[in-house]
């Protein structure tokens, strides 16, 4: 990792927030925890005697586990809290909540919220520092990371690389971090969807629309799939699954137009058959498992430079 670049943001809410050289610095720290679980022994000393509460107000399979194992590899306590095991449910506010369990020491507090800006409201109000672990329909930043670690894994580089999202872009906080992320790195991007799921002025984000799935395809380097969240949608934004899957769904006949050596990424989950076949989930151009493992190395590269703390070194 750079040596001159000096960290010094206390929460990660958005990587609308970051500059270029701060999402490199995230990249380049991953690199250095890639490896640590691929040790007999697969946990570093770097966050002894932290604690990292986990917050999850909406179900989370990756993310949350993610998260958990990213802690416990860097010997941190951590303790999860759901908002259906909490006094939440009682009339607790969030902000109570967070209060509460920053009274208790903890060091850092990975929120997922069903509302946008959540983890910015509690960030003003805590001194511990604040992950966003998906806010609504605005950010992930974290997804965004790890999927662009997968991709510089995969590619060697984001520069001038062609991007893909096709799906649900109108609720999609991986898509907004992505793009953020993305567009600083200088990949060029493509959002394609039904025009009922593409947000107006998205363009003003420095991105290509384009509502035919083969022109989001073909040239492109990477295809990242976004799943239909009907439990966002309170109204009917396609006629049916079925002419939406007719319409976007990646399968083997579409990929015929796609590069020979093209991406498809997933943050999942994955609604196999609607917005991707299932033979294309296990084929040789997904890297949908990948992403989800370089996701614990993201994780982990984030919590160690929110805590401040250095790693010892490095046995050999
Ligand atoms: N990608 C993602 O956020 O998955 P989960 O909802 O399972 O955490």
């Amino acid at each position: 990792m750079s040596a001159a670049f000096k960290w010094t943001r206390k929460n990660l809410l958005g990587l609308r927030q970051l500059d270029r050289q701060e999402i490199e610095h995230i990249l380049e720290t991953s690199k250095s925890f890639r490896d640590v679980s691929l040790r007999p022994v697969k946990k570093v000393p770097a966050l002894r005697g932290k604690t990292v509460a986990n917050l999850f107000f909406e179900p989370s399979t990756r993310t949350r586990i993610s998260f958990e194992l990213a802690e416990k590899r860097l010997s941190a306590d951590t303790i999860n809290i759901a908002s259906s095991s909490s006094s939440v449910v009682k009339g607790e506010t969030l902000k109570d909540t967070c209060r509460n369990i920053e009274s208790l020491k903890v060091d850092v507090l990975v929120i997922r919220h069903p509302s946008s800006g959540a983890p910015h409201r509690m960030a003003r109000h805590l001194n511990a520092s604040v992950i966003n672990a998906g806010d609504g329909m605005n950010e992930h930043p974290t997804q965004g990371l790890l999927d662009m670690f997968t991709i510089m894994e995969k590619k060697g580089r984001i520069q001038d690389l062609q991007v893909s999202f096709v799906g649900d872009i109108l609720h999609s906080r991986v898509a907004r971090s992505n793009i953020w992320g993305l567009t600083k790195l200088g990949a060029k991007v493509t959002v394609c969807g039904p025009k009922t799921l593409i947000p107006a002025r998205i363009e003003e984000l420095g991105v290509r629309v384009t509502y035919n799935l083969e022109e989001a395809v073909e040239n492109a380097d990477v295809v990242n799939l976004l799943r239909i969240q009907l439990e966002r949608q309170n109204q009917a934004f396609f006629p049916s699954i079925r002419e939406y899957a007719t319409a976007y769904q990646i399968n083997s006949r579409v990929l015929k137009k796609a590069k020979p050596d093209v991406l498809i990424m997933h943050p999942g989950p994955v609604n196999r058959g609607i917005e991707i076949t299932s033979d294309v989930v296990e084929g040789p151009f997904a890297v949908i498992l990948d992403q989800v493992t370089y996701g614990l190395a993201v994780r982990m590269a984030v919590l160690y430079l929110l805590s401040g703390t250095l790693p010892e070194e490095k046995e050999e």
